[in-house]
């Protein structure tokens, strides 16, 4: 669904933590493809000159890994303006539609806290700059149902609902759209993929650092808020949806299948916290907010009943790497195998990060063993198709070319929410884990009926 091109990038908060981390790489990145076609105009409240906005950007994109070449540098700082200015004053806007001049379709990056999304969008609609205009916000949506509700009615104010995109980087994953192509253009996996062969599906996000200096922000946030309520549930959906009917947007497949999502139960979620968290700046001394977080989800829907989802998501684990993995049924007995030498099940594992890969774990007769043993065949993307773009570098150009599949609308995050509301409402005590373990003990249980949680593709 792509509407015409946008005609300037404006980005309010450029002197940000944000910007400096992701942004300037990813227009990088897309300058150096071709794909950046006009202005950018940064909006902060920061009195920086013209030149140490560039310099700042030059710093932000060499610290990002890449190789600063002068032809795509130069391109893309012949691109940028700055307008200096206070977001609650409405000369700052009148200021950035001087600055736009007679930009007709321009895109409006939210780079700020949530809590100035509605300052903004009120101050650029007053300037009479939202008429054809996209605007782009990031997550947090809102810290539970209600104040999604909240900050949706502030947005659409000033703005309809379909001039909203909103980010979770998790949607421009390379890995996402993998999973999509991988059950939606292999019959080979399409017709095993139900509750007729998926036996329990288990998610994995594990990070191997701590919140670091976000110590402000996370406290307030935890886990659940912060990766499972948007990028797992995002995940689950692409692993579980159907496809999208004919004429349908990818994320009303999405919604569809978070409304089959069963409201989660409090007595399945097991809330940890590593042990050292609370000395972190920015955390309250007492603070008994979760870094790690396990819960069960059930889809009730015709694919998927009675078919455990265990998701976990953590700092501080003992390794870096998100994974979706597939445990299959096991097969009935082959008759003409020993008791002793039974199959297992297969897995089939799609891993998201640190690189995306496939493995699919099947049993086969090994010269070097008396049954069936497991075997890995094993596909790394990057091997056969290079390395891809990074998941801004996919938003951005999908939101400069008014390409709605890649970002989630109010109705999918409000059932995002319901979905995990229960959670928030009776959240169960935080236990301590050891940095560099798997969390806490009583996570273990979860997954127990189901043969526990399998070893990471690299453990
Ligand atoms: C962010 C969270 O949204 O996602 C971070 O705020 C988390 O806490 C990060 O570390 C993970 O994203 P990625 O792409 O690095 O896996």
């Amino acid at each position: 669904m792509c509407a015409a091109e946008a005609d300037v990038f404006v980005v309010f908060g450029i002197t940000g933590d944000l910007a400096k981390e992701m942004t300037f790489r990813s227009l990088y990145r897309l300058e150096r493809r071709g794909l950046l076609g006009c202005p950018i105009v940064g909006v902060a409240v920061d009195d920086w000159s013209p030149a140490a906005l560039r310099r700042h950007m030059r710093d932000a994109i060499r610290a990002g890994g890449e190789r600063v070449e002068s032809k795509t540098f130069d391109a893309l700082a012949g691109r940028l303006s700055y307008v200096q200015g206070d977001f609650d004053d409405s000369a700052t806007y009148e200021r950035v539609g001087a600055a736009i001049e007679k930009a007709k379709r321009p895109l409006f990056y939210l780079e700020t806290p949530p809590s100035l999304f509605g300052r903004v969008v009120s101050g650029i609609a007053g300037a009479g700059l939202t008429e054809h205009a996209r605007v782009v916000v990031e997550k947090p949506f809102g810290h539970d149902l209600a104040s999604a509700r909240a900050l949706a009615a502030d947005l659409h104010r000033s703005v309809r609902e379909e001039q909203i995109f909103r980010v979770d980087h998790y949607l421009g994953k390379l890995g996402l759209e993998e999973l999509l192509y991988l059950r939606f253009a292999n019959t080979m996996l399409e017709s095993v993929w139900n509750r007729d062969h998926v036996a329990c599906i288990q998610i994995t996000m594990a990070e191997s650092f701590g919140v670091e200096d976000r110590g402000r922000f996370y406290d307030a946030v935890g886990a659940l808020r912060d990766v499972v309520v948007n990028h797992l549930l995002q995940l689950l959906a692409a692993a579980t949806m159907d496809a999208p009917k004919d004429g349908d947007s990818l994320d009303a497949a999405r919604h569809r299948l978070f409304q089959a999502v069963a409201t989660a139960d409090p007595s399945r979620y097991v809330r940890g916290q590593y042990s050292g968290y609370r000395s972190t700046k920015g955390v309250a001394a007492r603070s008994t907010t979760e870094t790690y977080a396990a819960l069960d989800l059930r889809i009730d829907n015709d694919r998927w009943r009675d078919v455990p989802v265990h998701i976990r998501a953590g700092k501080h684990l003992r390794m870096t790497q998100t994974e979706l993995r597939f445990i299959l049924r096991a097969p009935p007995p082959p008759s003409f195998l020993s008791r002793r030498n039974q199959p297992e099940a297969n897995e089939l594992v799609l891993r998201i990060d640190p690189h995306t890969g496939l493995r699919l774990i099947l049993e086969a007769h090994r010269a070097d063993a008396s049954g069936p043993e497991p075997i890995n065949l094993d596909m790394e993307f990057a091997r056969q198709g290079g390395e891809g773009p990074t998941p801004y570098e996919v938003l951005f150009h999908a939101a400069l070319t008014g390409d709605t599949e890649f970002f989630t609308h109010q109705d999918t995050v409000e059932e995002a929410w319901r979905i995990v509301q229960p959670l928030l409402d009776h959240a169960p005590q935080t236990h301590s884990y050891r940095k560099g373990s798997w969390g806490p003990a009583a996570a273990r249980e979860l997954a127990k009926p189901h043969g526990g949680w399998r070893p990471l593709w690299t453990e």
